[in-house]
């Protein structure tokens, strides 16, 4: 990831040999976090079969260059990259009037918008939990009340990007937890309130998926031995950490004709991981909690550095 602007593992593969060319011809996508790593291959996978896409990024300029990187993937194709923070209803509107504009409409609505750290209880102020329920939650409604009028008239469908941090607990996740859970019980509502009027809710929820900036932030080189790091088979039935490319085939299985049916649901997209065990804190638990730890660095970002000396 030294080139932001290909957020995308370039080893690897846009999705599984499933899927037939042109399958979403004509249709468009609208995507937020759309410049992140898991985002940004799912919009790739689309775009590849035939769909058009906007994409959505708090930093305007890198969106816009992921979104041309994107766009290369099929020659033809119009896929554009709009500056734009979930936390901003009025912004997402305009957003969403630019899109209809630029592309016709919204046919499918990948709500990927997400902030995440690692932080015990103590070192979350009341903003930086405020701060990720803003994004992933209530960016995730926002977006949904902005696309609705155009969703309602294609019959759209909707994916929530979420977790699994909330089915067990999982340490040092309180904020992101509490934020995934609300997302997810959105979803389920949303899928009765807007079933009647042909538009499917559904739930992707990654695991751990390798070279992404969730597993940089979350999975920190001091926290998961190298070992472990590379052959994570204690940690995953199947052994492996998974790609973007996986979580691609589950979006285009619930955007296709193959999912047409399939309301409400989540697609759990981790190899049985969570399963197991969902807490990557479990390598160092509970030495992380105990007396002495007072100074453990999480990860090397500014609120990390903040927590340092912190009682934890
Ligand atoms: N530990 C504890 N608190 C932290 C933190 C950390 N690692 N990182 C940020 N915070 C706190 C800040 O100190 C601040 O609280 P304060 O005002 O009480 O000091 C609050 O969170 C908001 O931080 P700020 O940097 O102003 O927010 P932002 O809106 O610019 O950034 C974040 C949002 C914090 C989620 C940031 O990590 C981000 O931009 N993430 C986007 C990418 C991402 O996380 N993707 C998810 C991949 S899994």
């Amino acid at each position: 990831m030294s080139n932001p602007a290909v957020p995308f593992p370039p080893e690897d593969e846009l999705y599984s040999n499933a899927w037939a060319k042109d399958i979403f011809k004509d249709k468009v996508v609208f995507c937020t976090g759309g410049a992140g790593t898991i985002c940004s291959g799912q919009v790739r996978a689309l775009v590849s079969l035939g769909a058009n896409a906007a994409i959505l990024g708090r930093r305007e300029a890198n969106t816009k260059a992921v979104a041309a990187e994107i766009a290369k993937v099929r020659p033809g194709s119009k896929v554009i990259g709009f500056g734009c923070d979930v936390r901003d209803y009025n912004a997402l509107v305009s957003t969403v009037e630019a899109t209809v504009k630029e592309l016709g409409k919204i046919d499918f609505l990948i709500c990927g918008a997400a902030g995440n750290f690692l932080s015990t209880i103590e070192g979350l102020s009341s903003n930086a939990f405020k701060t990720v329920i803003d994004i992933d939650l209530l960016g995730s409604y926002n977006t949904v009340k902005a696309c609705l009028p155009e969703l309602r008239k294609t019959k759209g469908r909707i994916i929530f990007v979420s977790a699994t941090f909330h089915y067990t607990g999982t340490a040092l996740q309180a904020h992101v937890g509490a934020a995934k859970a609300g997302i997810d019980a959105l979803s389920h509502t949303l899928a009765l309130e807007l079933g009647p009027a042909g538009i499917t809710s559904n739930i992707i929820a990654p695991g751990a998926i390798a070279n992404t900036e969730g597993m940089e932030r979350l999975a920190p080189k001091n926290m998961i031995p190298d070992d472990m790091r590379k052959n994570p088979a204690k940690l995953n039935p199947l052994g492996r950490w998974g790609t973007v490319s996986e979580v691609a085939d589950s979006t285009i299985f619930l955007f296709s004709d193959a999912g047409r049916y399939v309301n409400g649901i989540t697609l759990v997209v981790d190899g049985g991981s969570w399963r197991n065990s969902n807490s990557i804190a479990n390598f160092l638990y509970p030495t992380i909690f105990q007396p002495g730890a007072e100074n453990f660095d999480f990860m090397t970002t500014k609120g990390a550095k903040k927590q340092n000396g912190s009682k934890l």
